[in-house]
């Protein structure tokens, strides 16, 4: 079964997003788009907060979040409880970010990799599985 993907995007973000749409969704993808809807400027902290609280409530199994850098997104992200999210720009990051931290959201910038480096990107982040052994113990430490 696939999870459930929320993506979000700021004005930056927003022509990699309506992309990364459309390449999940053809490979089976359930997808929600939480905006921004169109590239007039907007502020990403408002985006990356809605989507962090979805994937913290469990609405959402994992977010994906797309601005200049990622970087701002991140930020935001991680200020809600429960959420890890990692900014990525190579696919071995984006590997050990789930093996290693469970990140549950991936923030990555459009202005930083290319499409096709962020489809690799977000394919191997779908598809690690967290290693749990010593990590689990960190992870709570993280929550607490
Ligand atoms: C917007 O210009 C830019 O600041 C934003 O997309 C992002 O890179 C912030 O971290």
């Amino acid at each position: 079964m696939k999870p459930k993907i929320i993506l979000g995007c700021d004005h930056a973000g927003f022509d990699l997003k309506n992309i990364i749409i459309k390449y999940l969704e053809k490979k089976g993808y359930d997808i929600t788009d939480a905006g921004t809807y169109e590239e007039k400027t907007c502020d990403y902290p408002i985006i990356a907060k809605e989507v962090a609280q979805r994937v913290a409530t469990k609405e959402f199994e994992k977010g994906i979040l797309i601005c200049g850098t990622g970087i701002g997104m991140s930020i935001v992200a991680n200020k809600v409880k429960g959420i890890r999210a990692a900014v990525v720009s190579d696919t071995c990051s984006a590997k050990m970010s789930r093996l290693h931290n469970d990140s549950n959201i991936l923030c990555f910038g459009a202005r930083i990799i290319g499409t096709e480096l962020a489809k690799d990107i977000v394919d191997i982040w779908l598809n690690t599985t967290f290693l749990e052994e010593r990590h689990l113990k960190r992870l709570e430490m993280i929550e607490n």
